[in-house]
């Protein structure tokens, strides 16, 4: 049994009076992978939000509750947010690289954290990008626009991004709902590599792509996690009937 990486307690989150979760509480293994499942509108991205304070740009959005990474609460006043967000990165669903070349678009977090010296940039954009498992198909011209790579690469440039500030915690919102199959099987495989090394968790819509890369599944209904657990036992024995309907395919 891994190490408990964040965990999350009693945590409901409002937009104006429309209350988007309620009382969450779950618990994320260090160095596994956890996937979120649920019908559209459930609350999952807002969820996964909250693990890194994202919906602090959210005008409008109230947040109560204990989300700790490390055992320290994110929330906690004294939180430093640009810390958490370098411990705790994102992906979004669709690719979105930076308007600049690959070099850049790795080397910017990099930067933004004050590293200069271009020979260990040169290492970091080496690195995320073989760490991604995209270096060899773009190494020779890392001078190239982000934007004229095809979807499934700008994914895993917008991957190595999120790796080149040494995260410990990787959000990934529906990585690969924008991709072509050859291209999700790339990013599929390149999770469970990335395991070794961070503690991920995914948002997916893909029952088979939950089940063949997550370790722990949550399922959300209505703002709720309605079961969490061992993926295998999620997907084999459900506890809750509404679980069974779900990954059956007879709701959602
Ligand atoms: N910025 C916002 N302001 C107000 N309501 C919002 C906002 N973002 C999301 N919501 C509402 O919160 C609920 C949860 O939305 P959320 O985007 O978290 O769902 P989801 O599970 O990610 O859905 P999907 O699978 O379609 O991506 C929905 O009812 C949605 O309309
Ligand atoms: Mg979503």
């Amino acid at each position: 049994m891994n190490q408990t990486k964040m965990t999350i307690r009693d945590l409901n989150l409002w937009y104006g009076d429309f209350q988007a979760l309620h009382g969450m509480d779950l618990e994320i293994p260090e160095n596994e992978v956890t996937a979120f499942i649920g019908p559209s509108g459930c609350g999952k991205s807002t969820f996964i939000k909250t693990l890194n304070r994202m919906n602090d740009l959210v005008q409008g959005c109230r947040i109560e509750g204990n989300v700790q990474l490390d055992g320290e609460n994110i929330y906690s006043h004294r939180y430093d947010v640009n810390n958490l967000r370098k411990r705790v990165g994102m992906v979004f669903q669709q690719p979105n690289p930076f308007p600049k070349s690959i070099y850049d678009n790795i080397a910017y977090g990099p930067r933004t954290h004050g590293i200069r010296d271009k020979q260990q940039l040169d290492q970091i954009v080496e690195e995320s990008l073989k760490k991604a498992a995209i270096w060899d198909e773009v190494k020779d011209h890392l001078d190239r626009n982000a934007l004229s790579i095809s979807g499934g690469q700008q994914q895993r440039i917008c991957i190595a991004r999120a790796l080149a500030i040494q995260p410990e915690v990787l959000l990934m919102d529906e990585p690969t709902s924008a991709l072509d199959p050859i291209s999700t099987a790339k990013i599929e495989e390149l999770v469970t590599q990335l395991k070794e090394d961070y503690t991920i968790v995914m948002v997916t819509h893909n029952m088979q792509q939950a089940s063949r890369v997550s370790d722990k599944t949550a399922f959300f209904l209505n703002g709720y996690i309605v079961e969490h657990g061992d993926t295998r036992k999620i997907f084999t024995n459900p506890e809750h009937e509404q679980t069974e309907n779900y990954i059956s395919g007879r709701f959602g």
